[in-house]
């Protein structure tokens, strides 16, 4: 029977990786790493860079692909995700019927932990109800950018006994209303903390977090919000990219 593996490999940085992290790369013939088209190619680099210096095991073998753009659906943004969600499964069918030996192993690595914000786990369980190709499948967990952003800055997530909540830049945009108290954001494309002024909150910033151009930024959210937005739009121009993360927390 294939395996396919979902490696955790953290958010940037390349000692992230755990030690069951290492010792399944070392266990796959087979990565399939997805070129997601970013004008810098640093995420591509940086998969490449962690299968050279763990991986002790001989002969494995790099498969790019270009993954799939997601196409926003004007109508529904479920509808959108959906078909995008469809044309990765066709694309990871193909990936483990015709690269994967049977009895071999394949590694997908997965940025940060593959329970959070990322969609190869939901693929995989799509590719097995197509039911044209059969494999099992485990995966390892990963140092996430909350954990990365939480540690940077030195902060405990919760306070104590309180909830957290994790949640999109697009879903805090739909909830402006919201009663904001602890909550990180991640994947907000167009700072959606802006619409948070004048509610006494603290902000906890942190880009391309666990690299080398990491940037963190703390501090009253009505004090530090335009210093935020001006640095976000200066490092994603300079780079073609951004991946930002950020807790906002009331004031005690
Ligand atoms: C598709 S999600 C993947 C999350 C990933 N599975 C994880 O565990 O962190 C991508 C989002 O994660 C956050 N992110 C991932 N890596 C980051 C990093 N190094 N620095 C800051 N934010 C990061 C950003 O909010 C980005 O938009």
């Amino acid at each position: 029977m294939k395996t396919v593996l979902l490696i955790g490999i953290g958010a940037g940085d390349p000692e992230h990786i755990t030690v069951q992290a290492i010792n399944a790369l070392n266990r796959a013939q087979v990565f399939f790493i997805l070129d997601k088209g970013y004008a810098d190619d640093e995420l591509l680099r940086l998969r490449t860079e962690i299968c050279q210096r763990y991986i002790t095991a001989p002969g494995y073998r790099i498969v790019v692909v270009h993954d799939p753009q997601r196409k926003a659906d004007p109508l529904s943004y479920q509808r959108g995700v959906e078909r995008w969600h469809e044309q990765r499964a066709v694309l990871f069918e193909r990936l483990i019927d015709e690269e994967l030996r049977p009895d071999e192993t394949g590694g997908f690595l997965v940025w940060g932990d593959p329970s959070l914000y990322d969609s190869t786990l939901r693929i995989l369980e799509r590719v097995l109800s197509r039911g044209a190709i059969a494999f099992d499948y485990q995966v390892i967990p990963g140092i996430s950018s909350v954990q990365a952003l939480a540690a940077q800055h030195r902060i405990p997530l919760n306070r104590i006994g309180e909830p957290i909540q994790i949640t999109t830049g697009r879903r805090l945009a739909l909830d402006e209303g919201a009663n904001v108290d602890n909550t990180v954001v991640m994947l907000d494309a167009h700072s959606a903390f802006e619409g948070f002024l004048g509610r006494g909150l603290h902000i906890y910033w942190g880009a391309y977090l666990g690299t080398d151009h990491e940037i963190l930024i703390a501090g009253e959210l009505d004090e530090v919000c335009e210093h935020i937005k001006h640095v976000r739009q200066k490092a994603r121009q300079d780079r073609g990219w951004i991946m930002d993360a950020y807790l906002l927390r009331k004031l005690d």
